[in-house]
């Protein structure tokens, strides 16, 4: 397979101090900012999101520690969208592979910051663990377990309902 070894760095990839200066790149690299912020269609769609109960794992926004060791991250008001835990997802997300803490029809909940740009930086549109969904309203259709409530408020939602959820997604 081709690797990044470069003669001149030595015989590794990332030999110090590469490695800490692309850790320290990706540690401190912004998630894009949010589009269409005041659009209306935006805004409806961010209620459905708290009125289906997206927010329940999904929580949109937290305040980042006082005392963490970079002070740049100290005291932030982050927006991941994720509580970041674990979620038995059911039978139709398992993969029936227990890794770690999490058994094999268990999912973190993704952060869903800079979810609606995914197709300009991925350059395709592959969503859930396995990328099995190519749509964002598809990757919620495949919500089931502890998110089958959620998911079926959106099922059952109306179009214009679901179309909104889906505008406030992308504008994430
Ligand atoms: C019980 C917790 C829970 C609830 C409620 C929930 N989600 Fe999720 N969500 C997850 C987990 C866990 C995954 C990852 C599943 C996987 O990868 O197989 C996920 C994945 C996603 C993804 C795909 C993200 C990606 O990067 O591939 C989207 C989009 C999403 N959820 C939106 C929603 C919306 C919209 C709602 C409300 C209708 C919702 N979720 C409700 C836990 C939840």
């Amino acid at each position: 397979m081709p690797n990044g070894v470069q003669q001149r760095l030595g015989p590794v990839e990332a030999p110090p101090p590469v490695m800490d200066l692309v850790t320290f790149y990706s540690q401190n690299l912004a998630v894009p900012a949010r589009r269409d912020i005041d659009d209306r269609k935006v805004l409806a769609g961010k209620k459905q999101f708290y009125e289906m109960g997206c927010i329940s794992c999904h929580t949109p926004k937290f305040v980042t520690l006082r005392g963490t060791p970079n002070k740049a991250q100290a005291f932030q008001l982050i927006w991941p969208y994720s509580d970041f835990l674990l979620h038995d997802m059911g039978p139709g997300l398992a993969d029936g592979q227990a890794v770690g803490d999490a058994t094999g029809s268990e999912w973190r909940t993704p952060p869903l910051w800079g979810i609606g740009l995914t197709g300009t930086v991925n350059g395709n549109m592959f969503f859930l663990h396995d990328g099995r969904a190519r749509t964002l309203a598809e990757a919620i259709l495949w919500h089931g377990g502890e998110g089958q409530k959620a998911r079926d408020r959106f099922a059952a939602a109306d179009a214009a309902n679901r179309d909104a959820l889906v505008k406030f997604l992308e504008s994430l």
